[in-house]
């Protein structure tokens, strides 16, 4: 028997039809292109789950503040397509912005707590932007399961927060962050580093794993896990720290006494102009896909 052939829709109307076709389980990757072996991990592990794949491409602006990198953010559709047909997916969305938010479009999710700190401080909007556009996804899409990176993880918890308390019927899987062979984790963002700010950008991986390390040799205080990763930053001289975090990994709660709950360490950093995010959930054995999607935000 050949391949299948993988559909692709542009309309609202093409992806239902194209859904109604899919039989048993459904799993959605929802992606902004660009597409690296990270976003591939996911497809791969929704193709391990499930009957059926769908994959979402879209840049979507409102998650994108006024002086953001929405137009210079990677695109690459005829690239991103193969990888996807090579993968085996069955079904990708390219929406335009104008079908995702047509003139008069007015409504917005607003998920509170576990999206204000973090991220949600330093990007304002942000995650009302994710919110709003997964919240769509998912009706769109009607998937049983839904797949997220790790390295977005305060994306990921927000967005467990939104099926739980608008009882999307679907279960939400997080996958961990796949890495180069220094440790930087993939991200699309990875292409506007120049080879020396490519070279700096090891930093992140070495900060956390120093604090991770710290921690296992029975270090708790988040003073001192916060300390240790500042101090590796700051021996990179083209690492300009913008946070270093230990919050709680279910509240996602900036610590300030030691704790023997799970805690995610995480930092967002730039590099020149390219702003880099990383995060490593303690203890380190939690690193992998079930207790990742136990405990972040949960
Ligand atoms: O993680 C991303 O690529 C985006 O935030 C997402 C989940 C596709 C929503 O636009």
């Amino acid at each position: 028997m050949g391949q299948k052939t993988m559909q692709i829709a542009d309309t609202v109307e093409g992806l239902r039809a194209a859904r109604a076709g899919l039989k048993g389980r459904v799993g959605l990757v929802p992606t902004m292109g660009a597409l690296h072996a990270g976003h591939l991990s996911l497809v791969e592990q929704a193709r391990a789950d499930c009957d059926a794949v769908m994959v979402s491409i879209f840049i979507n602006p409102a998650q994108f503040g006024p002086n953001e990198d929405l137009n210079r953010y990677p695109r690459d559709l005829p690239g991103d397509l193969a990888a996807l047909e090579k993968a085996g997916v069955d079904v990708v969305f390219t929406p335009t912005p104008d079908l995702m938010y047509p003139p008069g479009y007015q409504t917005w999710v607003d998920v509170t707590d576990v999206a204000r700190g973090l991220e949600g401080e330093r990007r304002p909007g942000h995650f009302r932007g994710v919110a709003t556009v997964v919240a769509k996804l998912f009706n769109l899409f009607q998937p049983q399961a839904a797949y997220f990176g790790q390295k977005d993880a305060q994306q990921a918890a927000v967005l467990k927060r939104l099926v739980c308390d608008l009882n999307f019927p679907l279960e939400m899987v997080i996958c961990p962050t796949l890495r180069e062979a220094d440790g930087l984790a993939m991200s699309s963002r990875n292409a506007y580093l120049n080879p020396e700010q490519r070279r700096a950008a090891g930093v992140l991986y070495r900060a956390l794993s120093a604090a991770g390390e710290f921690y296992a040799a029975g270090q708790r205080d988040p003073n001192r896990l916060r300390a240790t990763m500042l101090d590796v930053l700051r021996a990179e001289p083209l690492a300009e720290p913008e946070y270093v975090s230990a919050a709680d990994a279910r509240s996602l709660r900036e610590l300030d006494e030691p704790s023997d709950e799970p805690v995610l360490i995480s930092m967002a950093v730039r590099i020149g102009t390219t702003r880099l995010i990383d995060n490593l959930l303690l203890p380190l054995t939690l690193n992998n896909r079930a207790d990742l999607t136990a405990v972040l935000g949960g």
